[in-house]
This record gives structure tokens, C-alpha cells and sequence, in this order.
């Protein structure tokens, strides 16, 4: 049977490297002879325009229908003062189908090494994998706001950390077998029970060796010793801000993809950048982060890992030949960079 696949364009230059994803997509389908439908729907500022709501109903039923959703981007500067934003569309998403454990992935193709704005020697080596916790923490705390003064909370308990260590242990089974716990466990009541969690799931995984980094010299790591990093969990907002930070070692956002998890239902794959409003229109977006978050998604969702391969082979190749989008230094749109790597395939 067809998968069907949700796909939401969203915002800025969402759409420009959707279209590339989804003809990468559509050649590789047709190589390996992969069946699906596409369901495009309304998500995040374009939709709050058309519908007055970040996250439309159907947007979220066909959602949770779906085998697999693939989002580029949402958000806009336009919104930064309005009670109805693109993001909260996003955060509701997440938490409406239970996407815990976000999978960012941190792979320096080789031909990006010169282009790095960190020296070769650093760079050699670094193969990552930064398991962030996505639907818990001080993102869906509550928030208030007065004029006089604001507070937002951060929650944690015993199973969100466990459930999240789980995944970062079974994925350094596979890899490294080292986990890199990250907390602020000197000053944080969540973080102690991070750490006392991270400290109770480890015994279950003696093959496996766990060590505990404060999140202020992890991102000092980060930049210095990266290549000493295997898996990398932590909590949500440390995650997306360290996520970030790795962006620097390829040199840019624009090639990092990521999945996220649920216990039991669809995953849903996007790029860890934004929408880019500042290069929206101008069909220079680099195409790669969402290229690489369809292969991850035929691996994850699909269990279709000659496909991610294929798509991988692709990049690299394209990289090879010396074709790089404006981030990186080169010269070729997001339509160029699309064509040679669906003619690398
Ligand atoms: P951003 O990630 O959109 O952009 C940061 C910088 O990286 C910009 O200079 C941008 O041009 C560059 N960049 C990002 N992706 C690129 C690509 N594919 N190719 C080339 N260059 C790329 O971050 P921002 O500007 O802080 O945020 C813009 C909006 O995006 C905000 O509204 C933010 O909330 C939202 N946002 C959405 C998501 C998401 O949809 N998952 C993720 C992060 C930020
Ligand atoms: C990300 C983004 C989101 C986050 C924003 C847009 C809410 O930065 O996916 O990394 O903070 O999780
Ligand atoms: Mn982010």
C-alpha cells in the first residue's frame, strides 16, 4: 500500500527547499520502486494567514493519519509581536503527537571539511549524534508575562528522562557506546534528576559508557574537542541551542537534518534551521538539511536504508564535484544544487 506522506512547506524559504526534497523523493521512490501519496497541507504563519490558526484541525488530523510527516520550515519577523505565532503551531504539533526524542545527527561530508570555520585538525573525526528531548522541559512549562516581570518553568520527571535516555543508550549501542549526558546539575533541581536518571538508566547498558558534561563547557567542547562526542543528550532548550553550535562545524545550517520520535506513531522529519527569512525568495537556500531529512526518513519511518544511502551517495557526490549553494562559499541555487544531486543518484 502507498505511504502517505504529510508534507508542510510553511514559511520563508519552507517551500523553496520542500520542492527540492520532494523531487529528490520522487526520483529515489522511483529507482527503488517506493509507493506514496503526498497530503500538502496549511502549517505555521501561511496557515495563521489563511485560517487564522498555526496548527488547522485537519492539518493535525492528517497529520496523525500519516506514515511519516516531512516539515521544512515556519516563522516569520512579522509575527514577532503578535499573540498568534508560527512557532506555537510547531511546539503543538510535537506535543500533539508525542514527538519526545529528536534525532540531529552531525556529520562533516568530507569536502565540507575545508570549508569548516574551524581548523582540519579540529574537524577530523567528528560524528555525532545529539538526541534532544522535545516535548517536555521549560518550552512547555508555563509561561507568564507582566509588565513588571515574567516566568517560565521548567518541569521534568523520572519517566520523560528515562524514556529519552533510553533512546540516546540504544543509539550509542549502535555507534560509539559513549553517551555524553549534558545538564546544569550545579545549580538546577531538573537537572540533578536528569543526572540521577541518566546515572539509573546507565546500569541497564554496562556496555555502554555514560559521562556528565555541564552545558556551559559542552559548548565550550563543542568548538575545541568535538570529535570526542559520540551521543549527546539532553534537555530541550540546552538542545536546541547546542544543535545550533554544531551547525558551525559543517559551516553552515543549511546541511543538518533530523527526525523525531513518538512511542507509537508517525515521525516527523525537518531541517534544524529556521525559515530563513533573510534569504527567503531569492532560491539560494541550500536544499541539503531537507534532502538529508527524506533519506531519514526512508531509514527511520521506511526502514528503507538503501534509499538514505542512495540520497547520501548523492549529496556527497554533488559536494565532490565542487557544487555548493551560496552558505557554502559557492554559486549554485537551490534549484542547481537539486538537479545535480538527483542526477548523482
Ligand atoms: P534560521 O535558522 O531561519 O536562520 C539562521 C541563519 O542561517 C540565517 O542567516 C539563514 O539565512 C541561514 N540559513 C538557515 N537555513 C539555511 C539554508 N537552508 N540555506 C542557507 N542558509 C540558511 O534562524 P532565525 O533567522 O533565527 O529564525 C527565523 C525564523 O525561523 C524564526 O521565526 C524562528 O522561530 C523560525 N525557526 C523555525 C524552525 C522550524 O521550523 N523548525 C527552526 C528554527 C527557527
Ligand atoms: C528548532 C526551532 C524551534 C525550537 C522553534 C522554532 C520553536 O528552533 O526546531 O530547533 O526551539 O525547538
Ligand atoms: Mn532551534
Amino acid at each position: 500500500m502507498a505511504k502517505k506522506i504529510v508534507t508542510l512547506a510553511g514559511d520563508g524559504i519552507g517551500p523553496e527547499i520542500m520542492k527540492a526534497g520532494l523531487e529528490v523523493l520522487a526520483a529515489t521512490a522511483e529507482k527503488i520502486g517506493f509507493e506514496y501519496e503526498i497530503d500538502a497541507k496549511n502549517f505555521g504563519g501561511v496557515a495563521i494567514d489563511k485560517e487564522g490558526n498555526p496548527l488547522p484541525e485537519d492539518t493535525l488530523n492528517a497529520a496523525k493519519d500519516s506514515d511519516a510527516i516531512l516539515l521544512a520550515a515556519i516563522g516569520h519577523p512579522k509575527y514577532n509581536e503578535a499573540t498568534v505565532r508560527p512557532e506555537q503551531g510547531l511546539l503543538r504539533l510535537r506535543k500533539e503527537l508525542g514527538l519526545f526524542a529528536n534525532i540531529r545527527p552531525v556529520k562533516i561530508f568530507n569536502q565540507l571539511k575545508k570549508l569548516s570555520p574551524l581548523k582540519p585538525e579540529i574537524i577530523e573525526g567528528v560524528d555525532f549524534i545529539m538526541v534532544r528531548e522535545l516535548t517536555g522541559g521549560i518550552y512547555f512549562g508555563e509561561h507568564t508575562l507582566d509588565d513588571d516581570k515574567a516566568r517560565d518553568v521548567n518541569d521534568y520527571n523520572v519517566e520523560e528522562i528515562t524514556r529519552i535516555m533510553k533512546i540516546a543508550f540504544e543509539t550509542a549501542r549502535t555507534r560509539g557506546k559513549k553517551v555524553t549526558s549534558v545538564d546544569k546539575q550545579n545549580v538546577l533541581a531538573t537537572s540533578k534528576l536528569w543526572r540521577r536518571v541518566a546515572d539509573q538508566v546507565a546500569l541497564d547498558y554496562p556496555d555502554v559508557t555514560l559521562e556528565h558534561q555541564l552545558v556551559d563547557s559542552c559548548a565550550m567542547l563543542m568548538i575545541t574537542d568535538p570529535s570526542r562526542f559520540d551521543v549527546i543528550v539532553t534537555e530541550n532548550l540546552f538542545g536546541d541551542i547546542l544543535s545550533d553550535e554544531a551547525s558551525v562545524l559543517p559551516g553552515t545550517l543549511g546541511v543538518m537534518p533530523s527526525a523525531s520520535h513518538s512511542e507509537t506513531g508517525p515521525s516527523m522529519y525537518e531541517p534544524i534551521h529556521g525559515s530563513a527569512p533573510d534569504i527567503a525568495g531569492l532560491g539560494i537556500a541550500n536544499p541539503v538539511s531537507m534532502i538529508l531529512s527524506v533519506a531519514m526518513m526512508f531509514k527511520e519511518s521506511f526502514n528503507l536504508s538503501e534509499a538514505a544511502q542512495i540520497i547520501e551517495n548523492a549529496v556527497e557526490k554533488t559536494f565532490e564535484n565542487g557544487i555548493f549553494t551560496k552558505d557554502l562559499g559557492g554559486q549554485a541555487t537551490t534549484k542547481e544544487m537539486t538537479q545535480a544531486i538527483i542526477s548523482n543518484l
